[in-house]
């Protein structure tokens, strides 16, 4: 096409005008379409089933936190924090995490509050891996990984933990370390399976790395959700991972309040400042008002101290009551999910168990191989019991006669 005829004609009166198009364009994420989350909340309110898919607590936070948030508004806590986040909100979790996994954050310059733990994984992948950089990942994996990945140009290397149980596979991630490893993305609490790491996980870890400059993202969300007796294993509990390591965790979890989209990523100082240069001008900052009351909120460690007994009871309840159904139960150390494999109820693949459990029995749950790049063998599925005792004992009631 000449210029000429892309210039407009003069005395252009009679012209029609010209149509309105949206130009197309290449998708850099070509294979992403909406979440099975969203997929099967939907259908959920389809088939009125209980809806004990997408992981979010189905009650309320305490108004203990909601009064702390309406204080700050009313105290004028309503323009922008600093860019790393309020300090009061930074000082507080420094204590915490010190208290509880041993290693002193500064809270000035390690430290930063995040608009929740999908904002702060996706800026840490943005701000550490280059193009034609490999992350490894450990499948099954939370969703956002693989794309954020993409995002940043990277390569995603798929290492299964292993089926028994869903523990690290530590031969399979030592034969997928290249020179061309940039991090590896961890989780424990682990979603979708419950598993939790060990002390001594941690530490192999920290020795397969230690002649290497991998860098490590763990994703801690659900670190206040581990049963049984059992401690969260933190990275920064491991100096030699602290090290190396951005922390990743979300008050959405620990407090009840998913909706709010508050987190911290707390990581060494030269980490953490290539984390800002990103999160300024990805956020810049996460809403005041709730950074405010969260702090407040914090003084008191007993909402945290008590949530492993809280959502130990709910998974004791919710096993108990599965126990006589043909599920068969797999191990639970921490989050609020619950696995069964299905395989004596069903052969259909686990998106259609899921689309004829939601529509025939009235309960909605997520089918395992949404995190997985390839579906794996054995039918499993996940619940999220983060519920109430009477939407838990209507969702048993349902699957009773399975
Ligand atoms: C493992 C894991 N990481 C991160 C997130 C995201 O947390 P947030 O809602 O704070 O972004 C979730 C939420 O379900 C999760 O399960």
């Amino acid at each position: 096409m000449s210029f000429e005829t892309l210039t407009p004609q003069a005395g252009g009166a009679s012209a029609s005008p010209p149509v309105p198009r949206t130009p197309l364009i290449s998708s850099r994420l070509p294979e992403v379409g909406m979440t099975i989350f969203s997929v099967m909340s939907a259908l959920a309110v389809k088939h009125g089933a209980v809806n004990l898919g997408q992981g979010f607590p189905d009650f309320d936070c305490a108004p203990g936190l909601v009064e702390a948030v309406h204080k700050a508004m009313q105290a004028g806590h309503n323009q922008y924090p600093p860019m790393a986040g309020v300090p009061a909100l930074r000082q507080a979790l420094a204590a915490k995490i010190e208290r509880l996994y041993g290693h002193r954050y500064d809270a000035d310059s390690e430290i930063t509050i995040t608009a929740g733990a999908t904002q702060g994984i996706l800026t840490a992948i943005l701000a550490l891996v280059h193009p034609g950089d490999e992350v490894i990942v450990l499948e099954p994996c939370y969703d956002s990984y693989g794309p954020a990945i993409t995002l940043a140009g990277g390569t995603v290397v798929r290492v299964p933990l292993n089926p028994n149980g869903f523990h690290l596979d530590l031969a399979q991630l030592s034969a997928a370390l290249s020179p061309r490893t940039r991090a590896i993305i961890i989780n424990t609490p682990h979603n979708p399976t419950g598993s939790v790491w060990s002390a001594a996980d941690m530490k192999a870890l920290a020795e397969l790395l230690r002649p290497t400059d991998v860098l490590v993202l763990s994703d801690e969300v659900y670190e206040h959700m581990v049963f049984d007796g059992e401690t969260h294993a933190s990275v920064s509990a491991e100096p030699e991972l602290a090290a190396r390591s951005l922390v990743i965790s979300s008050f959405g979890k620990t407090y009840h309040v998913t909706g709010w989209k508050v987190g911290h990523v707390a990581a060494p100082a030269a980490l953490m400042a290539e984390f800002r240069k990103v999160h300024q001008f990805n956020v810049f900052t996460v809403n005041t008002p709730m950074q405010h009351g969260l702090a407040a909120w914090l003084a008191d460690p007993g909402p945290y101290e008590e949530l492993p007994a809280f959502y130990q009871r709910k998974r004791d309840r919710f096993r108990n009551g599965l126990a006589g159904t043909r599920f068969e139960l797999l191990p639970c150390s921490g989050s609020y999910f619950q696995c069964v494999d299905y395989s004596r109820i069903s052969s259909l693949p686990d998106l259609q168990f899921c689309e004829w459990l939601t529509a025939e029995v009235g309960v909605a749950a997520i089918p395992l191989s949404a995190f997985y790049a390839q579906a794996p063998e054995r039918p499993i599925v996940r619940f999220c019991f983060a519920k109430t005792e009477a939407t838990l004992d209507e969702a048993l009631r349902r699957l009773s006669r399975l």
